[in-house]
């Protein structure tokens, strides 16, 4: 049976290694916990449609309720208190906001979010708020989406007002989450929503959003006084699959497109358009003011990295000629998601940004894993994600002792919730959550970050 008060001895690591200012916190994301889909007068997001589509989620499965987090809000803070976190990443639905994407507002989406504000502020907990993490108002979609330049417009009158609305009592922002993942798998793949596929639509989303990403933090930067603005990136440690020259090269494109594309434009360097020739077919959304409109000088940059990828030449693959090798096939460790686990990989991140100047700061604003759980004697026992974690926070300290700049770390995710195309399948949660009664149970990860962050 396992003990209700674990202890946690094989980890060296105190949070007080990492030093005092060290940042310690979790995130989420709307769509994933808060449910309440169509509650007073929320708009309809894309998320809400493409899910509409059982084919498009696993087990035809949605977001309408998942975590009810909408009104839920308060148990879950005061349960974030009790296990000593500090710092809330969350999302803001635009939709609940601005039902229709531009124009009229939702006093219901104002006063929800003002209270869950509210309370992490009595709480002591420091709220962070992501402006976008993928569910657009399909108002918006109907109108091209992410591919219409009027997103710009759209997302400049949606930044301000979230900034005047919030900017009072929230300092921390992100303006962006993962925009390779929304305009990849939900403009060019098709199996993220709005399930747009092709590079027609995948290269204007991707020169939009990184206007955008620019646009928001301007508009922060106006708007609320004092804030630090940051925007966040997926990213992942690019291996070749052999030393030959076709795979270094392809493993090269693989990094051009996975880890550069979005970064290196906001820091006044183009699009990597050398390592990967597809990038010049962008030129046809572009105006000539845009190099330096895509450029802005964030306090911070989150990076979010679960994994490494191992790439070989293929072609097979349009544009890239490069694939990934999937982690089951090169028998390693992997996760829920087949993703290897290789701790490395976020020392190998944290250095690749480091590399790059005018970088303020640098925070993992996502790491994580899934794993099967099992809820045994009303306990989670979770030891592959505790491993996981310990694993991967001793790469960051490792990373901290030779002087890179790293200055806080984020856990995906407080609590089981809806993970888009996978559904309720993949767990990634410290927090146990049963989807039929709501009861949340802290596993054993858990109370393990929650002893770790005890007097920090
Ligand atoms: C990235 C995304 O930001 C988040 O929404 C997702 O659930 C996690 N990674 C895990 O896949």
């Amino acid at each position: 049976m396992t003990p209700s008060n674990p202890t946690f001895s094989n980890f060296e690591l105190k949070a007080s290694d990492f030093g005092s200012d060290f940042i310690w916190g979790v995130s989420t994301a709307a769509y994933q916990i808060e449910g309440a889909h169509n509650s007073a007068d929320k708009g309809e997001s894309i998320w809400d449609r493409f899910t509409r589509n059982k084919k498009n989620i696993y087990q035809g499965q949605n977001g309408h309720i998942t975590c009810d987090f909408y009104n839920r809000y308060k148990e879950d803070i005061l349960l974030m208190k009790s296990m000593n976190i500090r710092h809330f990443r969350f999302s803001l639905s635009w939709s609940r906001l601005i039902p229709e994407g531009q124009g009229k507002l939702s006093i219901d989406g104002i006063d929800f979010y003002n209270r869950v504000i509210d309370i992490c502020l009595e709480c002591g907990i420091t709220p962070w708020i992501t402006l976008y993490h993928w569910d657009l108002p399909q108002a918006l979609e109907e109108k091209g989406g992410w591919t219409n330049r009027n997103i710009l417009n759209w997302f400049e009158a949606y930044t301000r007002q979230c900034g005047q609305l919030f900017g009072d009592r929230v300092k921390h922002w992100i303006v962006l989450n993962e925009p390779m993942v929304f305009t990849g798998a939900g403009y060019f793949l098709g199996v993220h929503a709005p399930g747009k596929k092709g590079l027609r639509n995948f290269l204007p989303a991707v020169h939009h959003a990184t206007l955008c990403q620019a646009l928001g933090g301007k508009v922060l930067r106006d708007t609320v006084e004092k804030a630090l603005i940051g925007t966040t990136f997926s990213c992942s440690q690019i291996t070749p699959y052999s030393q030959k020259e076709k795979d270094v090269k392809a493993s090269r494109k693989a990094d051009a497109l996975l880890n550069r594309l979005f970064i290196e434009p906001s820091l006044g360097m183009g699009y990597p358009v050398k390592d990967l020739k597809v990038l010049r077919r962008m030129e046809k959304h572009q105006k000539p003011e845009d190099q330096k409109n895509m450029i802005f000088d964030f306090d911070f940059i989150g990076i979010q990295n679960y994994t490494r990828e191992v790439v070989k030449h293929s072609f097979t693959v349009p544009y890239l000629r490069s694939k990934i090798v999937n982690a089951t096939k090169r028998n390693v460790p992997t996760t829920l998601m087949d993703w290897e686990v290789y701790p490395k990989s976020i020392h190998a991140m944290i250095s690749q940004f480091n590399s790059y100047k005018g970088i303020k700061k640098l925070i993992i604003t996502e790491n994580g894993a899934a794993f099967e759980d099992n809820v045994l004697n009303g306990e989670v026992d979770d030891p592959e994600r505790l491993s996981y974690l310990q694993e991967y926070i001793k790469e960051v300290h490792r990373a901290k002792e030779e002087g890179l700049g790293i200055a806080g770390y984020f856990v995906w995710t407080f609590i089981d919730n809806f993970e888009w195309a996978e559904g309720f399948y993949p767990r990634f949660g410290l927090v146990h959550n049963n989807f039929k009664t709501q009861k949340r149970l802290i596993k054993t990860s858990g109370k393990w970050y929650s002893s770790f962050l005890k007097n920090h």
